[in-house]
């Protein structure tokens, strides 16, 4: 009976252990919150499409995989070479034999350590090709996404899709698969090297397998929820960030600080909070299975130790010291590939989640794109018409209703307005940023619709309300990576929208740094140098959205004149705050809620004695 006092107080503690860990399971599983993120694409279909990330690498996967054979091999000798000595200790000692034994412990060792290296090697480098593609690829296709989809996608999500998402997928190449492949092969062949040595005690380890399995499965729901959480919570502090810090300014003017530290905090605690209940997971599983091998080491010891003290046979097998040794390296080998094997499924969960979170960006489909027979325009004379557009941001809300008005090549049309009336809406149709919804917009007598994007954005210049300058210099600002340009054209540019007063006085000059946003700058100094921007590129067509920020009374003088001479280049559209501006116009068009109210020029709106004689009474009377 007491022989098998061993046998039974492993039974116990495997025994129990199952019991706690389906326990936790139930009682984990009453606490289901809804995941923010469901899993809509088959894991089928995303290795598919993963696959082809891999393609071009699938030589030197190959040769990973080679190289990987050689590294198991170490895995699979060693514990029989130490078997051996162990062995030959216990019977007869032989100095020479002993030394090749070391002798071949040491070239396998040797072996298995160059290739390891060379296969990390090989495989950072496949890591960054894969990486740097994918980013690539992503951000090539945010760049083709239209102006109403990307108002649709908070940036600090873009910038985790680009860093954070792309990464895990590389890793799972460079990492997680080629480990799981490696783990598979070492299970195999240990497994069949043990039943080769000793099959009593193969089928013993056997015995704790179903129990690993048990755990593994309970573990892999638990995990995929607690990765799931750590990367909906990245998301959301990344995009808080992102939003956050460039209104950082408005927070400090505004003393917001501990407000938006507080909210701040219960993002960074509830990441906090997701990332321990994974390191929980986790935590809970790697003991389990710790109690497993060392259950399965006892049994080891106690079965072997009993074979050989009782000199028994097994289907013909004996056991010797050396066989009690190899088992129990054989063991440890085992139990952690196992372990690590459930791990890895689950890392490749999360990369399959970032797959998908990837694929849902580049599945999106560029709203706005050229027809198959899209018009390639090599000049534009600038006649510009309007019929009878509707056009909405949101469905159901009109922003602009039944609009009609018409252009003629070389004109100036300026447009009038409270805020919010359509302005810049209507500038930024004319350019195709939007889609309308009803009626049509004519180029030279073409629809829009049916020129190509490109071509229209090459011959119309656009001067947004808010100019963004991005970080580098005056130059690469103005040239914006055009390198035909010349110093003297981007000095002529300049000299003809007066911009250039202010960069001869920078201690740089045209290589002036300009810091991210511009905001080593003031709002009449930007948008002067949008100006310089959009004359240099020779548009057909100028469309100028004038910004309403603070500026001087003499860079406004400067604005204004160099806006009348613009308005000599050739069709211009305007929205200036400045009646006075715009008064040489030669049609000016007043907009309430989305619709013409009056046309005409200066004066013969004047005589109306309408909304534009009312709106110019009161900017007359404030002067
Ligand atoms: N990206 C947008 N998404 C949704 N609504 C918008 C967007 N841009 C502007 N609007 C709305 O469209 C209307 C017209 O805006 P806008 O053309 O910018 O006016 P204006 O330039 O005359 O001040 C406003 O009511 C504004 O709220
Ligand atoms: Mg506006």
């Amino acid at each position: 009976m007491y022989e098998y006092f061993p046998i039974i107080a492993v039974g116990a503690i495997i025994g129990l252990a199952a019991i706690a860990f389906v326990l936790a399971y139930a009682l984990m599983k009453n606490k289901k919150a809804a995941i923010g993120f469901d899993r809509h694409m088959s894991d089928g279909e995303i290795v598919r499409r993963l696959a082809g990330f891999a393609k071009p690498h699938i030589k030197a996967f190959a040769a990973v995989l080679l190289i990987m054979v050689l590294t198991i091999a170490y895995d699979i000798i060693s514990p029989v070479i130490t078997g051996k000595i162990t062995q030959m200790v216990a019977d007869d000692f032989e100095l020479s034999r002993l030394w090749t034994f070391v002798a071949i412990y040491v070239g396998i060792l040797l072996v298995s350590v160059a290739c390891t290296y060379f296969q990390s090697i090989i495989l950072q480098k496949i890591g960054q090709r894969i990486l740097s593609a994918l980013r690539e690829r992503v951000f090539a296709h945010i760049e083709s996404l239209s102006h109403e989809q990307l108002n649709h996608i908070p940036v600090g999500k873009l910038v985790t899709r680009v860093t954070n998402d792309t990464n895990s997928i590389s890793m799972m190449f460079t990492h997680i698969l080629v480990n799981l492949v490696k783990n598979c092969f070492v299970i195999i062949g240990i497994f069949t090297a043990m039943l080769v040595i000793n099959i009593e005690l193969t089928l013993m380890v056997l015995c704790f397998v179903p129990f690993v399995i048990l755990f593994t499965v309970v573990f892999r729901k638990f995990s995929r929820k607690a990765y799931r959480e750590v990367k909906d919570a990245t998301t959301d502090i990344n995009t808080y960030l992102s939003e956050n810090l460039s209104g950082m300014k408005i927070t400090q003017i505004f003393n917001r600080e501990e407000k938006k530290m507080s909210d701040f905090r219960v993002k960074t605690k509830a990441l906090g909070k997701s990332k321990m209940k994974e390191i929980f997971v986790f935590g809970i599983f790697r003991p389990m299975v710790y109690v497993l091998y060392m259950s399965s080491v006892l049994c080891l010891f106690y079965l072997s130790g009993k074979g050989y003290i009782d000199n028994t046979t097994f289907l013909g097998q004996t056991i010797t010291a050396g066989t009690l040794v190899t088992f129990y390296m054989y063991i440890s080998k085992f139990f952690n590939p196992i372990q690590n094997l459930a791990e890895q499924f689950n890392s490749l969960q999360s990369a399959f989640a970032s797959a998908e979170k990837i694929f849902s960006i580049l599945d999106m489909t560029p709203a706005m794109q050229d027809e198959p027979d899209a018009i390639e325009l090599d000049t534009v004379r600038g006649d510009i018409e309007f019929k009878n557009v509707w056009f909405a941001y949101n469905e159901g809300e009109w922003v602009l209703r039944d609009v009609s008005f018409k252009v003629k090549a070389g004109q100036t049309v300026a447009f009038v307005g409270s805020t919010g009336s359509g302005k810049t809406t209507i500038l930024s149709l004319i350019c195709r940023n939007y889609e309308i919804e009803k009626g049509e917009i004519l180029i030279d007598g073409i629809n829009i619709k049916r020129i190509k994007i490109s071509s229209l954005r090459r011959h119309f210049g656009q001067m947004l309300q808010d100019v963004f300058l991005f970080s580098g210099t005056i130059r690469s600002n103005i040239v914006l990576h055009n390198d035909d340009i010349s110093d003297e054209e981007i000095m002529a540019a300049c000299r003809y929208v007066n911009a250039d007063t202010f960069i001869s006085k920078l201690d740089g000059g045209l290589d002036e740094k300009v810091r991210e946003r511009g905001n080593n700058f003031s709002a009449g100094q930007r948008q002067l140098l949008s100006f310089a921007r959009t004359i240099i590129h020779k548009p057909s067509v100028m469309i100028l959205d004038e910004a309403t920020a603070n500026i001087d009374t003499e860079t406004e003088l400067l604005i204004q004149d160099s806006l009348t001479r613009m308005m000599k280049i050739g069709t211009m559209l305007v929205v200036a705050h400045r009646l006075s501006t715009i008064q040489h116009a030669d049609n000016i068009i007043l907009l309430s809620h989305g619709q013409i109210k009056e046309q005409g020029t200066h004066n013969e709106l004047l005589a109306m004695r309408g909304r534009y004689h009312k709106l110019y009474m009161l900017q007359y009377h404030a002067e």
